[in-house]
């Protein structure tokens, strides 16, 4: 297939793709733009009507928009009652802010191992993590695929934990035929422009429990109460009065936010089934390539993917997973990593994590890269990033 560009071969691609990138059209301008012109550009109906869409899109009682996908967690945390002497269990193959959200709340990330072949969290590994201390699990949808949510569910009834599901990845999948959004207490997602519909930075935290719904809402708003059923110090004195119940903070998402949000989630399900057809092809290709390990679906999740990665079988290749990926981006095709297992981090060593923690995650994260997977690629991206791989196997093939 010839020298590789990294030696000074001709690259698969002159002008570079990268492993995600946003769609947004003359519809989305337009929203914004609508809104921005308007009377209201935060707190106004667009908020409003983003949450009742995501409500009866995720088929669930309450959905609050926030900010961004971090902002939705730590909520989610304060709404759960996460507090100091607590332990969340989580997974190491995620963004940083699935465990930071536990350390915001003074208690501590412990982190489960992943399964080997779907590379989310492990219910055995979270059950034998379980102690008296356990106040929460954070189960992030990794990749867009659906965690396995029931044995998951069993495990919290079983210990009294609340189940958030970080679904950053994970708007549009389905998980047993229901939408994920209402199958955990609380769910999060993020609208950052990587994910498969965006609002420029944005979040949402969603629940079909009032009493959790009134503590996300207190927290993604400065604890400002306005319900006169449940203020400390009613009656109220007219139309503008208000009391600071709890320590909240300012999460709000803009009105134009939304409206950007609202029109991408119209074209959700085209997305969905333009990153299906990518994904076909890449599992078509590797598939007859030994070389390359594909992520393992299981049944119950009908997947939106938002992340298609290659695991690297190092022991087949006379490279490492550094010169491959420097290879890729040398053929026109960046790559990018998800994730540096959490807990390597400077941070976390400090707090007193430790290398080895999580076998799998480790073994996973080493070989691992993701690969351009986004609804505006065309075939020949796609072809094209097929033909980069197949190239660089070839090259480095023992
Ligand atoms: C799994 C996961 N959780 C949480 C977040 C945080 O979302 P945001 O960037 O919108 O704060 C991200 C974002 O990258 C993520 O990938």
């Amino acid at each position: 297939m010839g020298e590789l560009a990294i030696n000074g071969g001709e690259p698969v691609r002159k002008e570079k793709i990268y492993y995600g990138c946003q769609w947004i059209d003359a519809q989305d301008v337009e929203a914004v733009v609508h809104t921005l012109v308007g009377d209201l550009i935060t707190c106004g109906p667009k908020v409003k009507e983003l949450d009742r869409l995501l409500e009866k899109m995720c088929e669930t009682k309450h959905a609050v928009a926030v900010s961004n996908g971090t902002a939705a967690l730590h909520c989610a945390c304060i709404a759960a009652g996460i507090g100091p002497g607590d332990e969340v269990i989580t997974t190491p193959l995620t963004f940083a802010a699935s465990a930071n959200c536990a350390l915001y709340c003074g208690a501590k990330p412990v982190f489960a191992d992943v399964e080997p072949d779907t590379y989310n969290i492990d219910p055995k590994s979270i059950e034998r993590l379980i102690t008296d201390r356990t106040k929460a699990i954070v189960a992030v949808d990794y990749t867009g695929q659906a965690v396995r949510i029931r044995e998951i569910r069993e495990i919290c009834d079983k210990y009294n934990l609340i189940l958030i599901e970080d679904a950053a990845h994970s708007i549009g999948t389905k998980y047993d035929g229901k939408p994920i959004g209402g199958l955990a207490d609380i769910t999060t997602f993020s609208f950052h422009p990587v994910k498969t519909v965006t609002a420029g930075e944005g979040g949402a935290i969603l629940t079909n429990d009032d009493e959790l719904y009134h503590k996300i809402m207190l927290a993604c708003n400065h604890g400002i109460e306005r319900d006169e059923e449940f203020m400390e110090e009613a009656p109220h004195e007219g139309m503008w009065y208000y009391e600071q119940v709890s320590l909240g903070y300012n999460y709000r998402i803009t009105d134009f936010q939304a409206a950007l949000l609202i029109s991408q989630l119209g074209k959700l399900e085209k997305f969905k089934k333009r990153r299906a057809e990518i994904v076909e092809a890449y599992n078509e290709a590797f598939a007859n390539i030994p070389e390359i390990i594909v992520q393992k679906e299981i049944p119950e999740s009908d997947t939106c993917r938002h992340l298609y990665i290659i695991q690297l079988d190092l022991d087949k290749l006379n490279c490492t997973r550094r010169e491959f990926f420097d290879a890729m981006s040398a053929e026109g095709i960046q790559p990018q990593i998800h994730y540096v297992p959490v807990y390597w981090f400077p941070y976390y060593k400090r707090l007193g994590y430790t290398k080895g923690l999580c076998p799998n995650a480790e073994q996973i994260y080493a070989g691992m890269m993701s690969i351009p997977l986004y609804p505006k690629m065309t075939d020949e991206d796609v072809q094209d990033t097929i033909a980069a791989v197949t190239k660089i196997v070839e090259a480095y093939r023992k």
